[in-house]
């Protein structure tokens, strides 16, 4: 972007939230380090959080104020058009990372750990560095018990970690498709047990993917670290969505609970079929 037209893009969001005191608001307290969300989760003013996986859009929700990114695994289905998340691999995740680090001037990254990246301790400290040289701020694994030697291994390497637990997609084989959790007793004392334990040991912040949102609620009132829902109801410190379900750039499948603010991959028809037709005449 030229940098003319990059003050005028930021002079017309200044005048935005001029506009919408609430958004202003948002911004003046939007996050600068991973260190400010407990006195962030005490305030109750919940995180806004999305996926970036480029530069450009990591630059763009950088600038709009949001208080964390992630690069998630999710790229493998939205950008590389793979069936699900357990085909994305540690080079995958190490190039989005790099690119997404360069977009971004404040906001916290945190970078996903990719399927079969983390089978023991030491594959989980290594990989997990591997994605802190690239620039990310913190890294995230998906399971809670079941996990909790890597977790341990990776906080006591000094590598900010943030949880994930509920529906996890890289164990969408196993599980046999998207399964909301916590509709039975056992799957609720197991959330509880897992949310517990990553959160004594350490991690700042948990991921509650696709959980019944009276639970996702209980957890938030029972962990020092941040909760950050997805299809898990309002109760939890932040919401996070994948930025193509936000803007409707991946228009084939978005989950019910992702509302498309926009319709990028229209506008993106519109314009190409208007191109096509002046250059053909
Ligand atoms: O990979 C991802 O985008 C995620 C979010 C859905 C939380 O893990």
């Amino acid at each position: 972007m030229p940098d003319g037209s990059r003050i005028q893009y930021k002079d017309a969001l200044s005048v935005t939230l001029e506009i919408h005191p609430g958004a202003a608001k948002h911004v003046s307290f939007m996050l600068s380090s991973l260190l400010e969300l407990p006195q962030r989760k005490a305030s109750g003013l919940k995180l806004a959080v999305l996926t970036a996986y480029d530069y450009p859009t990591a630059r763009v929700l950088d600038e709009a104020g949001l208080d964390l990114l992630l690069v998630g695994d999710s790229l493998g289905m939205v950008v590389h058009g793979l069936p699900d998340t357990t085909g994305v691999t540690m080079e995958m995740m190490l190039l989005h990372t790099a690119t997404v680090c360069r977009g971004v001037k404040r906001t916290p990254v945190i970078a996903d750990l990719p399927f079969a990246s983390y089978r023991t301790p030491e594959e989980a400290v290594s990989n997990a560095r591997r994605l802190m040289d690239c620039g990310a701020d913190a890294v995230k694994l998906e399971g809670g018990v079941s996990m909790i030697t890597q977790v341990a291994a990776i906080i006591a390497a000094g590598i900010p970690f943030v949880g994930h637990i509920g529906m996890l997609p890289q164990s969408v084989k196993e599980e046999g498709g998207y399964k909301k959790k916590g509709k039975t007793s056992e799957q609720i004392d197991r959330l509880i047990a897992d949310a517990r334990a990553l959160d004594a040991a350490g991690a700042v912040a948990i991921v509650l993917e696709s959980i019944v949102p009276d639970v996702a609620t209980q957890i938030t009132g029972l962990v020092k670290a941040s909760t950050i829902g997805i299809g898990a109801g309002l109760g939890t410190d932040g919401q996070v969505l994948v930025t193509h379900d936000l803007l409707g750039s991946f228009p084939w499948f978005r989950p019910p609970f992702a509302k498309a603010r926009a319709d990028v991959a229209g506008e993106t028809l519109r314009a190409v079929r208007e191109y096509i037709a002046e250059v053909s005449g």
